[in-house]
């Protein structure tokens, strides 16, 4: 996709839809009202006559529009202007091209960079722009069969600015973007494959692919004989009840020299539960237990695509957790890598179990910070439903940090405690631990057994639960929290504006 910046008026510019908006009250954004002076009156007519809507949600094409210049008009409705923030502005330009990719659209212009949004910028703008464009075109048609969708036209995407001033801020946000959305649709291919198919071999394989292709990145991958000498028994029972090998991918990227960032991400590519069997209804969207992994998968990729400056490494313990022969039976202990037993109460409480083994197989980077992404609670989606991450973690610097991060990135995250009232939950009588404790506040309870392996480490937990796919009939991975990591990994390299 390319990206460009214009100070010129939409009504002048000859391309094949400019996007405009138009609020609630028959109040025009600045592209709409362009265009209804360029066109004697006709958005207000078709807003009075009921053909315009300006609710969110609503976009209608109007062709060969008098007195302007490009082809097609594409009118958005963009609700309360007192309302109006940069997720609507993002929703609103989606829309529009998504509803110009079944025409012939190659070059399209945005006017809505011109909306005046509280709390953002034309970098921010940018950045939303190319986002929408890569979420509008995005499609899933691996495992379809039939003839494959025919790509969009869409090429470019134009972005109507006041000053010529914000112009380099706004490329360099639509740059930042375009690389975010190739990071998140990695981590939503992924995610959305299903688990027969993407396996922890196939992800191990996507992990070497990007090694190839990026300069300045190394890709190691360690089978189980090696996980057993490492003493990762924590990890490897998890795997114990499935034929697919389990996979440790360890991925390096050495923009910047200095200690690392360390992202983990939990990769249980399906979670029947073992044998703490799960109920069968909606177990198909365990596929998705594996969108920590492809979380910070495509982050890693959107950090050697951009060349950041940062020193990152990315691990990955990758499983399938399913019931067998072999499979680990509640009640069963085991040694972690840290030397700490578990005593596994429940082998459905099975996403600690390989987070623990690779954060004290991180220690050996001596990471200045480390971050693990999870799927890991069902409770977190009952607190936190799909709008926020939960946030977790030893340090409330790298915490805050993040949820900022999140703010910012339209990818938002909440803060949960931890603490010794809930850990004390965890006590086990035969072993230094048990993986699960009471019921309630679950979450934060996978947050404290996690952080028994943090050990002096500042360490973040994203439980990712009810972030990272979306049900029901727009079923599929969101991406996220590739945004966040990013913004996170910008601010830390002074990449931002
Ligand atoms: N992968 C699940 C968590 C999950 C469930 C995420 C539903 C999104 C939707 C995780 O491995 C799990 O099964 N967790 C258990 C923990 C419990 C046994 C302590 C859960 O949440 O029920
Ligand atoms: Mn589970
Ligand atoms: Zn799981």
């Amino acid at each position: 996709m390319q990206y460009f910046t214009t100070t010129s008026k939409a009504s002048r510019r000859a391309c094949d839809c400019v996007i405009v908006g138009i609020y609630d009250r028959g109040k025009l954004g600045a592209g709409a009202a362009d265009i209804d002076a360029a066109s004697k009156g006709l958005i207000k007519r078709l807003i009075k006559s009921g053909d315009l809507s300006s609710a969110r949600g609503q976009c209608r094409i109007l062709h060969d529009v008098a007195g302007v210049r490009a082809k097609r008009v594409a009118v958005v409705g963009l609700g309360a202007a007192s309302s109006f923030r940069a997720k609507h502005f993002t929703a609103a330009t989606t829309l529009a091209l998504r509803s110009l990719t079944s025409t012939r659209s190659r070059q399209v212009l945005n006017t809505l960079t011109l909306e005046p949004i509280k709390d953002t910028s034309a970098y921010y703008l940018g950045r939303f722009t190319a986002q929408a464009g890569a979420e509008a075109l995005y499609r899933f048609s691996a495992t379809k069969g039939g003839r494959k969708p025919k790509a969009a036209a869409l090429a470019s995407i134009g972005m109507t600015l006041a000053t010529r001033g914000d112009a380099n801020k706004a490329k360099r946000g639509a740059e930042h973007g375009d690389g975010i959305a190739h990071g998140m649709n990695l981590a939503r291919e992924l995610g959305n494959l299903p688990a027969n198919v993407c396996t922890p071999s196939y992800i191990a394989r996507e992990a070497q692919k990007i090694a190839r292709k990026y300069a300045k990145v190394t890709c190691k991958i360690i089978n189980e004989p090696e996980m057993k000498r490492l003493g990762m028994h924590s990890l490897l029972s998890v795997t114990a009840g499935t034929v697919q090998p389990a996979k440790f991918i360890v991925l390096q990227y050495k923009g910047a020299t200095g200690k690392p960032v360390v992202l983990i991400g939990k990769g249980v590519t399906f979670d029947t539960g073992g044998n703490s069997l799960k109920p069968p209804a909606g177990m198909d969207e365990m596929k998705f237990d594996m969108c920590g992994a492809s979380g910070v998968l495509g982050t890693f990729l959107t950090a050697a695509k951009l060349k950041l400056p940062v020193n990152l490494k990315v691990l990955i313990p990758a499983v399938e957790n399913l019931p067998g022969g072999n499979a680990t039976k509640p009640g069963d202990v085991v040694t972690s890598m840290s030397g700490q037993t578990i005593e596994i109460l429940n082998t459905d409480a099975e996403g600690r179990l390989i987070l623990c083994d690779a954060m004290t197989y991180a220690r050996r980077f001596k990471p200045d910070v480390m971050i693990d992404v999870a799927t890991l609670t069902g409770a977190c989606v009952i607190a936190l439903g799909h709008h926020h991450t939960g946030v977790m973690g030893n340090s409330d610097t790298l915490s805050s940090t993040l949820v900022s991060a999140g703010v910012r990135a339209e990818d938002r995250g909440w803060p949960l405690p931890l603490g010794e009232e809930y850990e004390r939950t965890l006590k086990s009588n035969f072993a230094d631990m048990a993986n699960i404790g009471t019921r309630e506040a679950g979450t934060i309870i996978a947050g404290c057994f996690l952080s028994k392996f943090a050990d002096g480490i500042d360490w973040a937990h994203l439980d990712i639960a009810g972030t990272a796919w979306t049900s029901g009939k727009a079923k599929g991975a969101s991406g996220r929290p590739v945004p966040m990591l990013t913004e996170f990994l910008l601010e830390r390299a002074g990449q931002l504006p």
